[in-house]
């Protein structure tokens, strides 16, 4: 049997994953999850744990459920290591979404200042998980679901011994799920050409039993009603002669870069009646605790997808399952680029359709990205390698200039103001400044 370790294991989304190792027990035999956390998440881990034991008994599978705060413990000999943690929880989030907005620039978790800040402060802690895995779980795949998962997983790719490492997000199989309801057709039967980064990806066809529908899904989406999106992402359609030009099928993150002054009206709005993304999910997060507390309840509340996680269960453990059964399915995940996607270089993690091997994943060569959005990416692309890089080397003009560089940022001045106000709130998670 498997033995599974997921570190930020207190995290509410814990029940969707277990959800998902329950579904397919008979094709993935688990045996062991340790969930791992830190003391400030105790109670959390303890709540959400408990819960997960009441889920495998309910579902009669035999799946042993550890608590921990002892990471080494819970790595010891792991097959794959998931991690899902936010290095200062929600306070942290709220002040990457608070302190940018202050000053006029977009407050969001992964993107602009705030993307860069959660960078600065995740990727010295995954570096340390990376090192304990060496020592503890040398042949373990690593599945990387902790924001932002681009430039986490592009950091274990290129500052760490560990290459088997596979970042996740639920965007992809969100955007396909979402054709799928749109289109009225069963999931399984849409497919997506996914390429670009993480929180910058682009569908560059769908499919619909293995016929191009990209037009006709382009064309619907310029409804606001119909447009795609997670629930933390407010869309507003698009300009139907805007969107029928770009051609590509975009995500609902590129609502920040192709609407950027309405989203940032939106959230100015939203911050003024009831606070930013962090304070609603503050909220939700409490109410879901509530339920999880209950002891007669043994599944998923529904109340979780409230959450931006939606499918995450279905991302992690379908990726997982073909991994292990070397299944050889296509699944967009992100992964080195090695060429698939030219002119982004080569060692860059970049979010791709790959075919899904026991060796991990293979992309698919997509060829060049059309000249409409490639400046785009190339441009997030030379961001996020600049943010790792200061992640690594705690350099403030290096963090400056990656915050400069951003497209959401307006200018150095500003940047600068930003920074120094960030640099100092963040201060007891930023070690390497
Ligand atoms: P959360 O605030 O509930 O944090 C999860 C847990 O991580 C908490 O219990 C916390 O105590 C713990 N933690 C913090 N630092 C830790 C450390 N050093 N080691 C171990 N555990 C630690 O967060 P959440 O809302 O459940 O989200 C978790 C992560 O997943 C975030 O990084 C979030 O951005 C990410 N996420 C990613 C996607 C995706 O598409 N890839 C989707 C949703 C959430
Ligand atoms: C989406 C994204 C995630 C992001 C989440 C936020 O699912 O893919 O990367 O973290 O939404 O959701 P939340 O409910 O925390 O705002
Ligand atoms: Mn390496
Ligand atoms: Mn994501």
């Amino acid at each position: 049997g498997l033995k599974i370790a997921t570190i930020g294991g207190g995290s509410s989304y814990t029940p969707e994953l277990i959800e998902g190792f329950i579904k397919y027990h008979s094709e993935l035999p688990v045996r062991e999850i340790w969930l791992v956390d830190i003391e400030e998440g105790k109670e959390k881990l303890e709540i959400v744990g408990n819960l997960a034991k009441r889920m495998v008994q309910k579902a009669g599978v035999s799946i042993e459920i550890h608590l921990t705060l002892d990471r080494k413990e819970a790595l010891k000999s792991a097959d794959f290591v998931t991690t899902q943690f936010r290095v200062g929880q929600l306070a942290a989030r709220e002040l990457d979404e608070r302190i940018p907005l202050k000053h006029g620039v977009l407050g969001q978790e992964t993107n602009g200042p705030g993307g860069l800040f959660k960078a600065l402060r995740t990727i010295p802690v995954i570096l340390e998980i990376c090192r304990e895995m060496e020592e503890f779980c040398p042949n373990a795949w690593l599945i990387n679901f902790t924001n932002p998962a681009g430039m986490v997983t592009e950091a274990v790719l290129r500052y760490s011994n560990i290459d088997k490492v596979v970042g996740l997000c639920n965007v992809p199989i969100g955007m396909e799920m979402g054709v799928a309801k749109l289109l009225e057709v069963d999931h399984k039967k849409v497919r997506i050409d996914f390429a670009g980064l993480n929180h910058m990806v682009y569908g560059l066809d769908v499919f619909v039993d293995g016929v191009s529908v990209k037009d006709l899904v382009i064309s619907l989406i310029t409804d606001p009603d119909k447009s795609i999106t997670m629930q933390n992402i407010h869309a507003m359609g698009w300009e139907p002669e805007f969107i029928r030009a770009l051609a590509v099928f975009p995500c609902p993150y590129h609502n920040y870069y192709y609407k950027a002054g309405d989203m940032l009206e939106k959230e100015l709005e939203n911050f003024k009646e009831g606070g930013t993304r962090a304070e609603v999910v503050k909220k939700l997060e409490e109410e879901l605790f509530e339920l999880y507390k209950n002891p007669a309840l043994a599944v998923k509340p529904p109340q979780l997808e409230m959450r931006g996680g939606a499918y995450y269960s279905d991302a992690a453990v379908r990726l997982i399952h073909s991994m292990y059964t070397d299944k050889r399915d296509i699944q967009a995940v992100n992964t080195m680029n090695n060429g698939a996607i030219a002119s982004i270089p080569f060692d860059s993690a970049v979010e791709v359709s790959c075919i899904i091997t026991k060796d991990g994943p293979k992309p698919i060569a997509m060829g060049d990205l059309p000249i409409q959005v490639r400046g785009l990416v190339n441009q997030m692309k030379s961001f996020e390698r600049v943010a790792i890089d200061a992640a690594i080397n705690g350099d403030y003009g290096t963090a400056l200039l990656a915050m400069t560089i951003n497209p959401l940022v307006p200018s150095d001045r500003i940047a600068k103001v930003i920074l120094d106000e960030m640099l100092e709130s963040h201060k007891k998670y930023l070690p390497q400044f």
